[in-house]
């Protein structure tokens, strides 16, 4: 990292600390079925897992879509238009971003949003070395809680939401369009881009959450370190497994961590039990239709601009207008 490109960035810093985690965390494992928020797998920890994931063999989405938008880069730039502002949800590494900033026509400003602050930092100063005149603005902030659009040096003529990664997918589809029509109507949104991973045959999706190497075991497991770490919870981590399930019906990935005896665990004052085989849901990865994404956008009131896929339709780019 560049030292002096991180001194050049001043980073809006919105995260809730321990209050909010802890309270998260003791209600999802008050519930039955008992669940953990997806967001809170990416510390510094897990977002390396994370990036580490995304060059599995098993793992399509992320080599499916940088193939989608290589190909098709240049059409959104022209659908983005000069001068315009780019606020990345989930940003993580920033390495979907460097195709659209290659292409985009004097981009007034490129704000990365992301709960994981050390990659966030870290991104955005190699992008600060690597975009010399481009205004970046990073954002540490857990974005599902609403944003505010920052002031940038120079004036914007679009803003334009950029969503990839198909993370709109660990939305509960009424969650989803909530989200989506928080943007439609927010006013400081004008244009949307979005990356769906779409249904397909469970002999794909399920290695895909499963890995051979068992790097998404650790990516969930990582989990219980944290809130271990962070929360002062005693979870024994071999006293779980990692399980990932495609719940055809509903059309998603259910990743779990299951436990493999009857155990207690202790998380701050509270005692939390544990039957044997009894499953904590840490995430769900919906997978679409594209019609189906095109209804959620159209109900949540966006204009499907244009959609994008791979030639074996596993993953989608959706453009979404106001
Ligand atoms: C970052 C939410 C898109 O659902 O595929 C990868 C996260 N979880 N392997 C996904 C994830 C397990 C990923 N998203």
């Amino acid at each position: 990292m560049n030292p002096s490109a991180v001194d050049e960035l001043t980073l809006g810093d919105y995260l809730p600390r321990f209050e909010s985690f802890h309270a998260q965390v003791a209600n999802g494992l008050m519930r039955r079925p008992k669940m953990l928020p997806a967001k809170f797998l990416y510390d510094k920890t897990g977002s390396e897992l994370f990036e580490r994931i995304c060059g599995l063999r098993e793992y399509y989405p992320t080599r499916t879509e940088m193939g989608i938008l290589s190909r098709y880069a240049g059409e959104l730039a022209d659908l983005c238009g000069p001068q315009c502002m780019l606020i990345e949800l989930g940003s993580g590494s920033s390495t979907k971003t460097r195709m659209l900033l290659d292409r985009l026509c004097e981009p007034a400003a490129y704000v990365p949003v992301d709960i994981s602050r050390e990659q966030l930092i870290e991104a955005a100063a190699s992008l600060c070395g690597d975009y010399g005149p481009l205004e970046i603005i990073p954002v540490c902030a857990d974005y599902t809680d609403g944003l505010r659009t920052p002031a940038t040096r120079r004036a914007a003529r679009k803003t334009i939401v950029f969503f990839p990664g198909s993370t709109i997918g660990n939305f509960e589809p009424d969650e989803a369009m909530r989200f989506l029509r928080g943007y439609a109507h927010g006013g400081g949104c004008d244009a949307m881009i979005v990356g769906v991973d779409l249904r397909k045959p469970r002999s794909v999706l399920e290695p895909a959450y499963n890995d051979a190497a068992g790097v998404t075991a650790a990516f969930n497991l990582n989990l219980l370190r944290r809130i271990n770490r962070e929360l002062g919870a005693d979870f024994a981590l071999g006293r779980f497994y990692h399980r990932a399930i495609y719940n055809e019906h509903a059309g998603r990935i259910e990743m779990h961590l299951v436990s493999r005896t009857e155990q207690a665990v202790r998380l701050g004052r509270t005692r939390i039990m544990f039957e044997p085989g009894e499953p904590i849901t840490t995430e769900h990865s919906y997978k679409y239709t594209l019609a189906g994404f095109a209804n959620l956008a159209v109900c949540a009131g966006f204009e499907v601009g244009r959609v994008w896929t791979d030639p074996r339709q596993w993953f989608s780019v959706f453009y979404l207008k106001r």
